[in-house]
């Protein structure tokens, strides 16, 4: 069987919703596909490598099978994975890949899990990997869509092309949010106040991306950009990036934890095509309606 999972972008409120703050949170439509097939041992092939469980390699597969395996018994499959979501860059391929995994394993071996089951395995299966985790990434790939978190109340969005930017540099969504606990634990009443402002920020966007006012999107970024600089999660690299968008008329901030990973970019279509030229790493990315699914296998 094969299954898909999308992955996600943070347009708004990334760090403050790990402080009970709100994020909007959407699926994109770059998806992984994971096909699984049934063998007597383990095999797991990728763009990683080729690995029986392998906890190293493939922690997220590999965590995925054996909490597959407290549902359904298995001593064997073979899964192949084919992403499209660029890896550690913020965009929720961790995610994508463990939720497809779990739908295909589900298909394949008739589990009979419902959606809400593979979201609860994929939770554990990120908490298994990272130790720490908000759940935020497996909830929008099992269920797709624009999703104001924690709340999960669905937003409705338009038809809006993101720009993203890899600035090709990992990013480690633990040290980024170890970094604000500290900045807070020095100075908790002003990031605490910036975090308050972030939840704004994510409030005033949701009837704007309904009615795809660019405008007022636009200037909406610009501010959450600034205030994720404040509180050190933005780079020079990143920095840099958004100067050059923000000068050719494009808002932009950093998406995910920083340090790293992904911009970005809102505007005119025109100036982001320009923008495409311009950075080599760029490409356009929308909101996706559909979470993980199950895929037509090609006739072999
Ligand atoms: O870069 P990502 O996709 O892991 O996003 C991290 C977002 C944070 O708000 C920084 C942490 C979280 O778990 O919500």
């Amino acid at each position: 069987m094969k299954a898909s999972a999308p992955g996600k972008i943070f347009l708004f409120g990334e760090h403050a919703v790990v402080y009970g703050k709100r994020a909007l949170v959407t699926a994109i439509n770059l998806r992984c596909f994971a096909t699984v097939k049934k063998r007597s041992d383990f095999r797991i092939s990728s763009s990683l490598g080729i690995t029986g469980l392998d906890y190293e390699k493939h922690p997220y597969i590999s965590y995925a099978i054996r909490r597959f395996t407290e549902f359904k018994k298995i001593n064997g499959a073979d899964i192949e994975i084919e992403s499209q979501i660029p890896i550690a860059s913020g965009l929720g391929s961790s995610s994508a890949v463990t939720v497809s995994v779990l739908k295909a394993l589900d298909a394949e071996y008739e589990a009979g899990l419902t959606n809400e089951e593979i979201y609860e395995i994929a939770k554990k299966v990120e908490l298994d990997v990272q130790g720490i985790a908000s759940g935020t990434d497996p909830f929008i790939s099992t269920y797709g869509g624009c999703w104001l978190i924690p709340e999960r109340k669905p937003v409705k969005i338009g038809n809006i092309y993101f720009l993203v930017i890899d600035t090709g540099i990992k990013s480690i969504t633990g040290d980024m949010v170890k970094k604000v606990a500290e900045l807070r634990r020095e100075f908790q009443e002003i990031v605490d106040g910036i975090m308050d402002v972030i939840d704004k920020i994510t409030v005033a966007a949701i009837p704007n991306l309904d009615k795809m006012d660019l405008t007022s999107i636009s200037k909406l970024m610009f501010i959450n950009q600034a205030l994720l600089n404040a509180i050190g999660v933005s780079t020079k690299t990143i920095d840099e990036i958004v100067a050059e968008l923000n000068s050719m008329g494009i808002a932009a901030k950093l998406t995910g934890a920083g340090g790293g990973g992904c911009v970005i970019g809102v505007g005119e279509i025109d100036m982001l095509t320009k923008a495409t030229e311009r950075f080599k790493s760029a490409f356009f990315v929308k909101s996706e309606k559909e979470g993980a699914r199950i895929e037509e296998l090609e006739k072999e």
